[in-house]
């Protein structure tokens, strides 16, 4: 395999990528609206949607599947990449918002205390608001297909037919002479 290959990813694996960002970007949404704004009336009063522990059920599963897709992402696409010296801005940017949302996505689980947690939860979700729209410049810089413009060409002259000139043997009426 060329080390070209190994940076460019498969169709099938970039949709696996594509895939777990969406179900991730839409269940960090979805809980996002279903605290704020889907409250229902339940025997003690105002209570959470129960849209919102559904989201983070799913969440939390495509958290998982997005953990192994950056573990095949490390070894040959970003590692090549990397020393290749291409898209370093926008791929770094990549690896630091996606070490963001795993560190803060571990501190949600295990971090104690209201305050910190409500901070470390507004770090995480507001990095992985904005990662997907990260991943479509990293994706599009990455792939840009660079259109080298050339310079106008001269003006070709009609390629000339040589014509005998005057001091060549034809046209003096002599014969070339023939070796045997
Ligand atoms: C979690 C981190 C990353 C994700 C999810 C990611 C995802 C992607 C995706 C989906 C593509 C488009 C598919 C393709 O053209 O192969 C791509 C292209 C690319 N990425 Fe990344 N990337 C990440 C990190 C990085 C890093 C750190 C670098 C560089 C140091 C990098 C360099 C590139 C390059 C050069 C391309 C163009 C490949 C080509 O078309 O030949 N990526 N990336
Ligand atoms: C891609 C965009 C992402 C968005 C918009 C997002 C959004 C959210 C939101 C709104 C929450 C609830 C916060 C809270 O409970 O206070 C959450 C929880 C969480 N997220 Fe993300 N997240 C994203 C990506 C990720 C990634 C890449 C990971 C890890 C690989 C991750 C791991 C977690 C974990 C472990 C939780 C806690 C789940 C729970 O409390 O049951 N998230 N996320």
């Amino acid at each position: 395999m060329t080390r070209r290959d190994r940076v460019k990813l498969s169709p099938r694996h970039q949709g696996w990528i594509y895939a777990t960002f969406a179900v991730l970007f839409a269940t960090g949404l979805l809980w996002l609206v279903a605290k704020r704004w889907l409250a229902v009336n339940g025997e003690f009063g105002e209570m959470t949607s129960p849209l919102a522990p559904l989201a983070m059920q799913v969440h939390g599963a495509a958290a998982m599947v997005f953990l192994v897709l950056l573990g095949t992402l490390l070894q040959g696409h970003v590692r090549q990449a990397w020393n290749a010296r291409r898209s370093r801005v926008t791929g770094g940017g990549m690896l630091a918002g996606v070490a963001l949302l795993v560190a803060s996505g571990y501190g949600l689980y295990y971090l104690g205390g209201e305050e910190t947690r409500a901070a470390v939860s507004v770090l995480h979700w507001a990095v992985g608001l904005g990662l997907p729209a990260w991943l479509v410049w990293h994706v599009r810089a990455s792939t840009r297909v660079r259109v080298i413009r050339r310079a106008p060409r001269a003006r070709r002259e009609p390629a000339r037919v040589a014509e005998p000139t005057a001091t060549e043997p034809q046209a003096l009426g002599v014969e070339r002479p023939t070796f045997h």
